[in-house]
């Protein structure tokens, strides 16, 4: 396959928005299954032989931080990860452009991952990155302040996908904090965009709904609902998505008082996974607090521990694409 034909070589990914058509979304699911054959069969991939993949995290990270140090490892890279950056020269007052062009300059990064409590972090690292020389280096945003996580949309499709055996005509719950959720806002744009035939239900606490800017930026004749009663779309839909209140960004606006009152709001709890019909699901990027209780970790809707799974193999794909110029070779 010629380049023009892998359109994430050498982009960076910033936003779910830089998934630009439905080809692309499909040729990184179609990759993300080849990626799970490989790890069934424990094989060593030699995809980024030479290649430095370096992970910047200004956050928490369990899931998204191990999964792309392995899948860089896996396919064959070497990686930098300090795991946080919290012992680095960002405590001397570092600034965001510095580090990145150190970064890139002291491990010859031919990729760069970086998780940041900024909405802009990822955009303006991949402003300096695109100044590296001899090369500029791509960024891969792994979640930014409280508006885009574009890799974890990606694996949650992977995982409908997998799971469902499509990303169409399905009824998509998303649940929880929708304002301060960063995961919602990815997932909903990208599948509003390039699915078709899904109905949507929002389903928060009145001061948590879905943002008024995203519901306006849902592509016309998008069908959606907005709903306090978790009860009421249970056995409608096919995927309950959960996320969690997020109790940072709580703190860091004084809202202590409100997290307190809203932190149980919705809750996943045995009881209601039962209400749900068969073979729907319930997915939730974690980590959890009370909204998902773990009684239902046993039901075989919980799709939540293979969902980290495929994320592992959608990370593998996503950087395969992004540093393998015909991907088919
Ligand atoms: C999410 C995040 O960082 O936004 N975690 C993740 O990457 N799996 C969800 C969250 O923190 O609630």
């Amino acid at each position: 396959m010629p380049s023009a034909e892998n359109p994430y070589y050498k982009k960076s990914l910033i936003s779910v928005d830089d998934i630009k058509e439905r080809q692309m979304l499909e040729l990184l699911l179609e990759e993300a299954k080849k990626m799970g054959i490989h790890r069934q069969a424990k094989e060593a991939l030699e995809y980024l032989k030479g290649h430095g993949v370096s992970l910047l995290f200004y956050q928490p990270s369990t899931r998204t931080n191990s999964s792309f140090h392995q899948a860089a490892q896996f396919l064959g890279a070497s990686v930098y990860n300090p795991g946080s950056m919290q012992y680095s020269s960002v405590s001397k007052g570092e600034n965001l452009p510095d580090t990145i062009r150190s970064i890139a300059n002291t491990t010859d990064a031919s990729l760069i991952v970086l998780r940041h409590p900024d909405d802009n972090s990822s955009r303006t690292a991949d402003k300096f990155a695109k100044m590296v020389k001899p090369e500029p280096v791509p960024i891969i945003n792994a979640g930014s302040g409280t508006l885009e996580h574009p890799t974890q949309a990606l694996l949650d499709l992977m995982t409908i996908y997998s799971k469902m055996q499509t990303i169409d005509e399905l009824k998509i719950a998303l649940v929880g904090d929708l304002l301060y959720g960063r995961t919602v806002k990815s997932l909903a744009m990208l599948m509003a965009r390039l699915t078709t035939g899904n109905e949507f239900a929002f389903v928060s606490p009145d001061q948590q709904k879905f943002p008024q800017e995203y519901l306006d930026k849902l592509p016309e004749g998008t069908s959606y609902t907005e709903t306090e009663d978790l009860d009421s779309i249970l056995d409608w839909a096919d995927v309950v998505y959960m996320t969690r209140t997020q109790k940072e960004w709580f703190e860091a606006h004084g809202q202590m008082d409100e997290y307190e009152k809203l932190a149980s709001a919705m809750q996943m709890t045995t009881e209601r996974a039962d209400e749900m019909h068969d073979g729907s699901i319930v997915m939730h990027p974690l980590p959890r607090q009370t909204e998902l209780r773990y009684g239902v970790d046993s039901d075989p809707k919980a799709a939540y521990f293979e969902q980290m799974r495929f994320g592992l193999w959608t990370r593998m794909a996503l950087m395969k694409l992004m540093l393998v110029e015909d991907p088919s070779a």
